[in-house]
């Protein structure tokens, strides 16, 4: 194949992927399926392939984690002396069977669906709160102002932790800056550092929230999660406040850029806001789900060949590592009609952005109704909104996609 050879190996830490990932992405993906990246693992971008990948338990998990990181640090780096990486190696989402499936069922036991679900009245009442704040300036930054409030105080909600105590906003820094453990890539040392301290941060706190519901138990998740620890095979301390950093991440991170994303969207192409406004009831559940198909805020996955196996009969070998770009999937024509056109009602169900597999988003639910409402009351609050563009910054990292600042004006 004549593309093959002009590809350039893919880098995650290129700047063209900050800006906009999605021309890079259709490149690998038509030219050259199954790539090498830069740092030695396998890129696959066609729906089916990625689809294939994260649906196949058998041949694919998260293997050695230790030999994974070594993979860019090099055989002498000391992973397991840093504690952002001893914590995201105890993380279940970095886990393979029978720990990831003992982990994965008892924080579903507790984030039921009834929970999430009794969550919506409130969800609408803090919308309502959070623009009432800012209606009558005229003006708001929507990344601050909105899409970052909103998940962070629902997900508070969800755990019991008091959204006004004086820590919150260092906890809230710490997530970025700790999750960047996440990046495949060899981080800078004082990112290594500073994810380290970060994480010793939020196990601190954690901690002392769970000694806290262990001695006076309380209606919600946090206390529900400790409460796992009387069986046998419940959560211990260590693995129970290991979770709950990971969802209290999760739970705002990923969903503030999808709501930051979508508002982005949502403007560069105007016709489909006015289509919105036309119909926040009818749209808002299609519209977030274009969303998180055309810009999600979480763009690829890995996984590592637990032996040696075939991607639609492409060989890999035990142990290679497969970067999963699930934001190339979302927009492979093979799956989706005319790919990059952004339609509110297509209503397509079936992106990647949440993965699949045993690995599925714990916190789909929660998210989807996070965005629906959002979307919906935006539209339907500030229907002459006009945001600026050109202002928008993207935030200086590959994997979680989303915007530091984007300001909007009515009025
Ligand atoms: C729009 C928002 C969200 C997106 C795009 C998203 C995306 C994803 C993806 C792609 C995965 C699979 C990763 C993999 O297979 O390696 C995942 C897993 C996960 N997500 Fe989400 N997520 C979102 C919201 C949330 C929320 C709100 C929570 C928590 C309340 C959450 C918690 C988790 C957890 C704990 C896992 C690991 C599941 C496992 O390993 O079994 N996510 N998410």
């Amino acid at each position: 194949m004549t593309g093959v050879a002009q590809l350039e190996p893919f880098d995650p830490a290129h700047p063209d992927l900050i800006t906009d990932p999605y021309p890079m992405f259709a490149r690998i993906r038509e030219s050259d399926p199954f790539h090498r990246s830069k740092p030695g693992y396998w890129v696959v971008s066609r729906y089916d392939h990625v689809r294939e990948v994260l649906m196949n338990r058998k041949d694919f998990g998260t293997g050695d984690f230790v030999e994974n990181l070594k993979l860019f640090y090099g055989p002498d780096f000391d992973v397991m002396a840093n504690s952002g990486y001893r914590w995201l190696s105890d993380v279940f989402i970095m886990q393979d069977p029978p720990q990831h499936t003992r982990i994965r069922s008892l924080v579903t036991g507790s984030l039921t669906a009834k929970r999430v679900r009794a969550l919506e009245p409130r969800i609408r009442e803090i919308c309502q709160e959070l623009t009432d704040a800012f209606l009558a300036d005229g003006h708001a930054d929507l990344i601050t102002q909105f899409a970052y409030k909103l998940p962070v105080m629902v997900i508070c909600e969800l755990m019991g932790i008091d959204y006004e105590t004086p820590e919150m906003a260092a906890l809230i820094a710490a997530i970025p800056e700790a999750f960047v453990v996440f990046e495949a890539r060899k981080l800078t040392e004082p990112e290594l550092t500073t994810a380290n301290r970060r994480i010793d941060q939020l196990e601190r706190f954690f901690r002392a929230e769970f000694e806290n519901r262990l001695a006076h138990p309380r209606d919600d998740l946090l206390t529900s999660l400790a409460q796992t620890g009387a069986a046998p095979d419940g959560l211990t301390m260590q693995e129970a406040t290991t979770v709950a950093i990971a969802l209290f991440g999760a739970g705002f991170e990923t969903t503030a850029n999808i709501i930051g994303n979508g508002l982005y969207r949502l403007h560069r192409h105007r016709d489909q806001w006015d289509r919105l406004v036309a119909d926040p009831t009818g749209l808002a559940a299609s519209a977030n789900e274009e969303v998180l198909r055309y810009e999600s805020s979480l763009v690829a996955a890995y996984r590592t060949a637990l032996s040696d196996t075939t991607i639609a009969e492409h060989p890999v070998k035990a142990g290679e590592r497969v970067l999963t770009l699930v934001g190339a999937a979302n927009r492979d024509g093979r799956k989706f009609a005319d790919p990059d056109r952004f339609d509110v009602a297509r209503g397509a169900a079936d992106h990647m952005s949440f993965g699949g597999g045993i690995h599925f988003c714990v916190g789909a639910e929660l998210a989807r109704i996070e965005g629906r409402i959002a979307f919906e009351h935006l539209a339907r609050t500030l229907p002459a909104m006009r945001v600026d563009l050109h202002g928008a910054a993207w935030r200086a990292n590959f994997l979680f996609r989303g915007l530091t600042r984007l300001e909007a004006h009515w009025g």
